[in-house]
């Protein structure tokens, strides 16, 4: 009885102890977990980064390839796994064209990215409804993988990365359906209004990124965006076969994404702690447009709460202490005289350029080059099958005369692309009811099913416009391209 007593006296007393050491401790409160920072009033966050790479399929090798190399960074930057999610198809690195089965290089000569990458979400995980919900932090919604999500609290900060193929107001994913902006910045918006993060950047690498924010995402969320392109131009695949500079001959295939490797490169040699992301916005901004010269190069954007920029990365990307004595980084002169012209690839020419490749290097008489040569014929029949369908549908609803101007008119910069959502993802519907799937290329006709919508065209018309279009074009003869497997059935 008397010892029970003497224990519990010892434990209280122990504990006051304790409390009272913690109360008094002046650095107490300065310990600091490596993946953990104070902000001004000395409350702490987490880091938190979801990586996606939305396409599949060797010829876009450099989607994933940009996703692991972003891993590798956050890693080195004391990220730890269970704060990055990565989404990726996973069907690169043991691809039988891969010289190098089980690596993934994201430059030329570059090392190895893919080792130790997270596989959250890959193949048919790698959905729309997935990404939000790892985004929300909403664990119930997720489908397969490995549950992961980005399970964030008031103080904590938020990157997300995202790269591949787009078009006006859509980005791709490796399966059905695609992202459409209104549902994405809905999701951003309910992640604000449910109060888990204190701020939350996106860098955006595809085509037109920048109408995915555009008119769309407001001020006050804090969420600093800035995408690889505006909202109506291409962005760019580099280090591509023939192009300056080029990948291993052994390659068919392009390694990275300009604006993609353009903010990893430049974050592997800067200190982090210095940098800000003012600074890499201006950095990544003069080299994804090719020295502003614009050739082969698209204008980098910024979106939100652009007063954000003024922090240091490291908020965001951690810390890497090999760089700790590098000092604020020189920010290229607006218009410098002397520099290297590099060529680099839109990334709607990229498969293109892949099959050619692989055509032109083949054994003559081969399986391997009739293959090829049969790939790349059907892939060009079926753009000009997507292109013809989508201008005869312009001229039945607007007439011969001004059908394209209609379906290719670009709305004044800062507008959103479409004002009903609901009726562009109707009309996507129902031109791939009659003409088959919209697919990677099909993208870029998302302002012209954006227009429509904006003139007040409704689905019956569209739908008539579409089987008439689409009987005098029919997609027979070579197959259906599955938006799974990025592949044509025979
Ligand atoms: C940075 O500089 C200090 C002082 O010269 C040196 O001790 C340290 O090793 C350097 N750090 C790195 C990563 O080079």
């Amino acid at each position: 009885m008397a010892s029970t007593r003497g224990l519990l006296l010892a434990l209280l007393l122990s504990f006051c102890v304790v409390s009272a050491l913690g109360r008094t401790l002046p650095w107490d409160d300065k310990i600091v977990m490596p993946t953990e920072e104070e902000d001004d009033k000395g409350e702490q966050g987490t880091r938190w980064a979801v990586l996606i790479a939305g396409s599949s399929g060797y010829w876009n090798y450099r989607h994933q390839a940009d996703v692991c190399h972003a891993y590798q960074i956050l890693k080195r930057g004391g990220l730890k796994d269970e704060n990055i999610i990565v989404f990726m198809y996973d069907d690169i690195a043991y691809d039988p064209e891969n010289p190098y089965p089980g690596k993934i290089i994201n430059k030329p000569d570059g090392p190895d990215v893919y080792e130790g990458v997270p596989k959250d979400y890959t193949g048919e995980d790698v959905t729309v409804s997935n990404f939000y919900a790892a985004i929300l932090g909403d664990k119930s919604a997720i489908k397969g993988g490995s549950g992961k999500v980005v399970d964030s609290g008031p103080n904590d900060h938020i990157f997300i990365y995202y790269t591949d193929h787009g078009g006006p107001g859509v980005l791709g994913m490796p399966t059905y359906p695609n992202l459409y902006a209104d549902d994405f910045v809905d999701t951003l918006k309910k992640k604000a209004a449910a109060g888990t993060y204190k701020e939350l950047v996106i860098y955006l690498e595809a085509c037109e990124s920048g109408s995915i924010f555009e008119g769309l995402l407001p001020e006050g969320l804090n969420i600093y965006v800035t995408t690889a392109s505006n909202a109506e131009e291409s962005s760019w695949g580099t280090y591509c076969p023939g192009m300056y500079p080029p990948p291993p001959p052994e390659y068919d295939t392009c390694l990275g994404d300009l604006y993609s490797v353009a903010w990893m490169e430049d974050t592997e040699k800067e200190n982090l702690k210095k940098e800000t992301l003012e600074d890499q916005y201006v950095i990544v901004k003069a080299r994804t447009s090719n020295h502003n010269t614009y050739s082969t190069g698209s204008h980098v954007m910024q979106y939100g709460d652009i007063h954000i920029d003024v922090e240091e990365l490291e908020r965001y990307l951690g810390f890497d202490p090999a760089n700790e004595n590098v000092t604020k980084p020189e920010l290229p002169e607006s218009l410098s005289s002397n520099f290297e012209i590099l060529t680099h690839v839109p990334q709607r020419e990229a498969d293109l350029l892949h099959l050619k490749h692989k055509y032109y290097k083949a054994e003559k008489g081969s399986l391997r080059k009739s293959l090829a040569g049969r790939q790349l014929s059907r892939t060009i029949v079926h753009r000009k099958h997507l292109d013809n369908s989508v201008k005869l549908i312009g001229e039945i609803l607007f007439g011969s005369e001004n059908g394209l101007e209609k379906l290719t008119a670009v709305r004044p910069a800062g507008t959103v692309v479409v004002d009903d959502w609901a009726c562009l993802k109707g009309m996507v519907r129902t031109f791939e009811a009659s003409c088959g799937p919209l697919t990677q290329y099909g993208m870029k006709h998302m302002r012209a099913f954006a227009n429509i919508c904006n003139a007040g065209i409704d689905t019956a018309k569209m739908s008539l416009a579409s089987s008439k279009a689409c009987t005098s074009s029919p997609t027979a003869g070579f197959g259906l391209w599955s938006p799974v497997t990025s592949k044509f059935s025979a």
